[in-house]
């Protein structure tokens, strides 16, 4: 009898651990659900920014070689950016269509210091290639030659 009773009242009391363990262990793993849902935040997050910062230099960045690489089939977009400056938007400056391409070519690749500023820079210490500037020699050409 005794035993019975104890028995009972120990699975009972046993019945009642489980119950509030569960119910503990209930919270906890929604706490932990909460904390690892934060972290998995947190690592969305990072993972987003670690993505993006390359897909935002490569789109700020990019814009200019991917320009400069078009100066190949673009005389014109070249020449607005970088010769219109010193030689008006029609060549109207420091420029002699009665000279030769090959002459042309030569001083946009090696440049030619005059007496006073401004200077005619060379382009092939910047990257320009040969192509680029006959490009150039003949899109000024037709600048003066409508
Ligand atoms: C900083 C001003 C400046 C810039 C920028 C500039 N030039 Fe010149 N360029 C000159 C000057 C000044 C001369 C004349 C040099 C001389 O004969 O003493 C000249 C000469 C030339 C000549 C030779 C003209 C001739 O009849 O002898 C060509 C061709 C030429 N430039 C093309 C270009 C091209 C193409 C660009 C752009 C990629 C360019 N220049 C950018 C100033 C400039």
């Amino acid at each position: 009898m005794k035993c019975r009773t104890s028995g009972h009242s120990e699975r009972w009391k046993l019945g009642t651990m489980v119950a509030t363990s569960n119910s503990g262990s209930r919270k906890g793993f929604s706490k932990f659900i909460e904390e690892s849902n934060m972290k998995a935040n947190r690592t969305k997050l990072i993972a987003i920014i670690f993505f993006s910062v390359p897909f935002f230099l490569l789109t700020v960045f990019n814009v200019t070689p991917a320009k400069v690489g078009a100066a190949v089939d673009e005389p014109a977009a070249t020449y607005k950016a970088k010769c219109a400056v010193c030689h008006s938007p029609t060549a109207s400056k420091f420029y002699d269509a009665a000279k030769p391409d090959e002459h042309h070519v030569e001083v946009i690749m090696k440049g030619k210091k005059g007496e006073k500023p401004p200077f005619m820079p060379g382009f092939e210490s910047k990257g320009m290639t040969e192509g680029e500037a006959k490009g150039l020699a003949a899109y000024m050409r037709g600048l003066k030659t409508p």
